[in-house]
């Protein structure tokens, strides 16, 4: 099973707002109710947010809608990952040709799995035998339809006979360390344990060998968005030493934003951070901040993990398409 794919003429994607307690699917039947889906993140992760996207234009596409129309409802949803835009214009120049939309979406899907088969590939040289690895996030198959960004290096190690040991940061507020990433390793019984956040550090001082993430955007000049608390990770790991590397496709790379600074970071509602299983844990009266990313600088980038190879943050130009 995939993360999101095309089926009787139906987007489906697994709910990752149901798991891990529950594998659910959910069926869409227009571009409008795919864009709600990425917007309300039953699907999420910059790869997976582009294949759903591309779904999206593929049934506008078999639906006889407006294209540009479509184009711009999708492109709505989020604004952080490139992936959607990357995918959508993707979509619109197919169309636009006369490809076949399923073709072309499923053609979509399967070069980003591709992609994180090499990425996989390529980041598995870094992990050595009896390595403890930290990562945030999800950056798994449920991020990027299958394989993964960051994990794929780390299921790659494992499958060439390396012992490696993951410690999953909880991801506040939405837990997408906790509850898919420590999903994922589980369901392959790769060793790891999941942490709060703030115990990052600590960890780290404790003998962590290699930090992967992945990428919502990367700027011209290797600033990147993630998840919130990756930059904090980026802190920690330049005061103890400890290489950090950021796993991405070139979907993710924007050459058209020159650094950090101009990428938009989505904000979200304050609940997320102030409600628990539906109950306010804070305090009447005090307002939350709930930015979905941070931005980290490139200076405290070792690599970036691409399909092409792995690159210094001084020599991302050579994946400009
Ligand atoms: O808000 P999310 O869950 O969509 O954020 C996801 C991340 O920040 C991931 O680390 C990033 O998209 C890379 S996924 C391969």
């Amino acid at each position: 099973m995939r993360a999101v794919w095309f089926e009787n003429g139906r987007v489906m994607m697994i709910d990752q707002r149901r798991l891990p307690h529950e594998v659910s699917i959910v069926g869409l039947d227009n571009h409008v109710q795919v864009a709600e889906a990425i917007r309300n993140m039953t699907t999420r992760g910059a790869p997976s947010i582009g294949a759903a996207a591309a779904y999206g234009m593929c049934l506008a596409g078999l639906s006889g809608a407006d294209i540009g129309a479509a184009a711009g409802t999708l492109k709505a949803a989020r604004p952080t990952a490139n992936d959607l835009f990357y995918a959508v214009d993707h979509m619109v120049r197919e169309i636009g040709s006369g490809s076949d939309p399923v073709a072309a979406a499923d053609g979509y899907a399967q070069m980003i799995v591709d992609k994180c088969m090499l990425i996989g590939g390529h980041g598995s040289s870094l992990i050595e035998d009896g390595m403890k690895v930290m990562t945030h996030c999800n950056a798994g198959a449920l991020a990027t339809v299958d394989v993964g960004t960051a994990l794929a290096p780390i299921r790659r190690a494992r499958d060439q006979g390396k012992g490696v040991f993951v410690y999953v940061s909880e991801t506040r507020p939405r837990l997408q360390g906790m509850q898919l990433t420590a999903w994922e390793l589980n369901q392959e019984g790769i060793p790891h344990a999941i942490i709060s956040d703030g115990a990052s550090a600590h960890f780290m001082s404790k003998g962590v060998g290699l930090i992967i993430t992945g990428a919502d955007r990367i700027a011209a000049n290797g600033d990147f968005a993630n998840k919130i608390g990756t930059f904090d990770k980026a802190l920690a790991a330049r005061a103890l030493g400890i290489p950090f590397y950021v796993a991405a496709p070139v979907s993710t790379f924007d050459f058209g934003t020159p650094t950090g600074e101009e990428i938009v970071i989505e904000e979200r509602s304050e609940d997320e951070v102030t409600v628990l299983n539906g109950v306010r844990i804070a305090p009447e009266g005090s307002p939350a901040l709930n930015p979905a990313f941070d931005v980290t600088p490139a200076d405290y980038v070792t690599g970036f993990i691409t399909e092409e190879g792995i690159l210094g943050p001084g020599e991302i130009w050579k994946v400009k398409g």
